[in-house]
């Protein structure tokens, strides 16, 4: 079973409702998912390795600290995704940022690829794969899968929301990938919606229907 971190922070459940209301605009949607996601990076990069550097302030010398390695991954799945990455680069800008393209086919829901860029030399790198929604999981699971081909360092997935099932088929493909989200709604309904669940995350960040 893989680690589940349900970051249920006051601000970031503030925020998260308001998303939810279906009379939000897609300008402050998209605004309330930037600043969720920022806050989530503190919680998601909790654990990254650290080493001690000695530097000199103005006064003394002085041990300081760092980030191991080389540069984290933000691998956004298109299109939700960008709408998490964004604000994830605010606390982290050198990181480096891979994108992946699937779609849903409506009816079977399985996930297709179109699309596939990575930095280079991922088996040496940490990476954090983000798109807002994981419901079925067939996307994330796709995506995580194709990743793992490159051998990377280690893998977390972080969404905004997520549902039992959605939870339950990460865990069993992928029990080594730590999950992060703000919440855990009550469950997939027949079309592959999140419910109550906010509705369909890339039209609402993108305006389109
Ligand atoms: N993708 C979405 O955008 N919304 C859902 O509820 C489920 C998947």
């Amino acid at each position: 079973m893989g680690d589940l971190h349900v970051i249920d922070h006051p601000l970031i459940q503030h925020k998260l409702t308001l998303m939810r209301r279906k009379e939000t605009s897609t300008k402050n949607f998209r605004q309330l998912l930037d600043e969720i996601s920022t806050l989530m990076a503190y919680e998601v990069l909790r654990d990254f390795p650290i080493h001690e550097v000695e530097i000199e302030t103005p006064l003394e010398r002085a041990t300081g600290t760092a980030i191991d390695g080389k540069k984290v991954v933000f691998v956004s799945i298109l299109r939700a995704g960008t709408g998490i990455l964004d604000g994830m680069l605010k606390v982290v800008p050198v990181a480096r940022v891979g994108h992946i393209g699937l779609y849903r086919q409506p009816k079977t829901l399985v996930a297709v690829e179109y699309y596939f860029k990575m930095p280079e030399d991922l088996a040496e790198r940490d990476i954090v794969v983000v798109d807002p929604m994981l419901a079925t999981g067939n996307t994330a699971i796709a995506a995580i899968d194709r990743i793992k081909e490159f051998e990377p360092k280690s893998i977390k997935f972080a969404c905004l929301l997520t549902c039992p099932e959605g939870i339950d088929a990460m865990n069993r493909a992928h029990p080594d990938v730590p999950l992060y989200t703000a919440a855990v709604d009550r469950e997939l309904d027949e079309h592959g919606y999140i419910r109550p669940g906010l509705g369909d995350a890339g039209d609402r960040i993108f305006g389109t229907k």
